[in-house]
């Protein structure tokens, strides 16, 4: 019975997280359910979470807490509530997070997500908990069904998954499990979709995209460039971005796409971890600092506009000052757009939590606030250059004052500008007057 039942996804993590919910939110739309944003309105809540670092996977169980408070309340109510863990804890821990946690009903991996109705129903028949963490042999996309048009301007749409890199402070590889690539027939479909629903900008993901290899549509494999380059010939589709990328996987075909296919934006994700190649090696980058610059001056030759984002480690195990400094030297000769940086946090039963010299806390805070303002530096220093520019903006949502919209720019900056609700989904051309630290203000141009 459609709309009898309330869900109520959490999503903790990265991007194909943020996929998988909406595919979890489509499969049980088919079997009754629909959306909450309130908990106690929720027949089934379900934490999607992530399990990167330390913080993230132990927020899992302070939510936990809470849920177990709300669970209580409704039973008093005469309300049923089932409580199931999904995502990266739930595929590191399985078991142990119903022994630790006996108010969920259902533990389910990221490889499993086509079950959970299925499995939703049997832990309620048998009235027990369950725990399904294997890695089935089927392909999980395949039975999920298809993308329901959900209005929205830009959409995710995962196309490969898992990681074979094995970095050694990583738990992808563990929690997503070893690399697959999606065919390109159904990715095709799948964006094809969403175009008809109205999505103008599609961002294809993949712990390590640009390693995609799926089966192409003449069955020889296709890289990630020959896909991107498909999917630009679906008219709706305006924009196409792609993340993460590893810096050993940028092939000289995405780098003539960059050239050469307009729809793809000039904005590039590429995470460098490290300034050390002492560190480096220790990571299992198989990268050095000068692989990494040199690949930074042939995408900037291929696309010369284009604008960097990337991802930092400080304190990793054996970091020294020295090592720390080379991370600054970096970020200074490469400029970035944006960046994300982090602590090391050792993770369970991968290589760098056994390493000897693991970095004291404090040194470690010191470190990502030395990195952290020199980023922030060059981010705001990114956006003052951008005044005076006009930029193609993609309007997705209200802003907060009456009548401005906001948007992205081709480098992701949130962009607010006065512009008419029917604008949204729409892109406009505008001119930047204003720049803060982390977004772009503008006026529309007339058409
Ligand atoms: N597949 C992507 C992203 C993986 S996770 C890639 O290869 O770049 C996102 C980021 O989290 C990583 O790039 C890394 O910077 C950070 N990260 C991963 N494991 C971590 C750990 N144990 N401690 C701190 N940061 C970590
Ligand atoms: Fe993790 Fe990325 Fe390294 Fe893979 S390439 S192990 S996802 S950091
Ligand atoms: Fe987290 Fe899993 Fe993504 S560990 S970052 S949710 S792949």
């Amino acid at each position: 019975m459609p709309g009898t039942k309330k869900v109520l996804i959490k999503t903790f993590g990265c991007q194909m997280n943020v996929y998988d919910s909406e595919r979890m939110t489509e499969s049980l739309a088919n079997y009754g359910y629909t959306e909450t944003t309130s908990p106690e309105d929720a027949d089934l809540l379900i934490l999607n979470t992530c399990h990167i670092r330390e913080k993230a996977a132990e927020k899992v169980y302070s939510e936990l807490g809470r849920i177990r408070q709300i669970k209580e309340q409704r039973r008093l109510r005469g309300r049923q509530t089932q409580v199931a863990v999904t995502g990266c804890v739930a595929q590191a821990e399985g078991a142990e997070i119903v022994a630790r946690a006996p108010v969920v009903d259902l533990v389910v991996g990221p490889q499993s997500y086509h079950r959970l109705p299925e499995l939703l129903y049997r832990a309620k028949s048998e009235s027990r908990s369950l725990v399904e963490t294997v890695f089935p042999e089927e392909d999980k996309f395949g039975h999920l069904p298809r993308r329901a048009a959900k209005h929205a301007a830009s959409a995710f749409l995962t196309v490969q998954e898992g990681c074979d890199k094995f970095c050694t402070f990583c738990v992808v590889p563990y929690t997503r499990g070893m690399e697959f690539s999606r065919p390109v027939s159904a990715i095709v479909a799948e964006a094809q979709a969403l175009a008809d629903a109205g999505v103008a900008e599609i961002t294809l993901l993949g712990q390590n995209v640009n390693g995609y290899h799926g089966e192409g549509e003449d069955g020889r494999s296709s890289s990630l460039a020959a896909l991107i380059r498909r999917l630009a010939e679906i008219s709706g589709i305006r924009r196409l971005r792609y993340t993460t990328s590893h810096p050993r996987d940028m092939s000289e075909d995405l780098l003539e796409v960059h050239a050469t296919e307009p729809k793809l934006m000039p904005y590039l994700h590429l995470p460098f971890q490290a300034g050390s190649d002492r560190v480096l090696a220790a990571m299992n980058r198989k990268h050095t600092a000068a692989d990494y610059v040199e690949l930074v001056a042939r995408i900037r030759q291929a696309r010369p506009d284009i604008a960097l984002s990337t991802d930092i480690i400080v304190g990793f195990p054996g970091e020294t000052e020295d090592d720390f400094t080379a991370t600054l030297a970096l970020v200074e000769e490469i400029g970035f757009a944006q960046a994300y940086s982090f602590k090391y946090s050792p993770r369970p039963g991968t290589p760098a939590a056994k390493i000897d010299g693991q970095v004291p806390e404090e040194e470690k805070t010191e470190r990502l606030h030395r990195l952290q303002r020199l980023l922030d530096s060059q981010q705001s220093r990114f956006n003052a250059a951008c005044v005076g520019r006009i930029f193609p903006v993609l309007f997705d949502r209200s802003g907060r004052q009456d009548g401005q919209l906001v948007g992205r720019s081709p480098y992701l900056q949130p962009v607010h500008a006065f512009a008419n609700s029917d604008m949204l989904g729409r892109i406009l051309q505008v001119e930047i007057l204003g720049a803060g630290p982390n977004s772009l203000s503008g006026v529309v141009q007339a058409a």
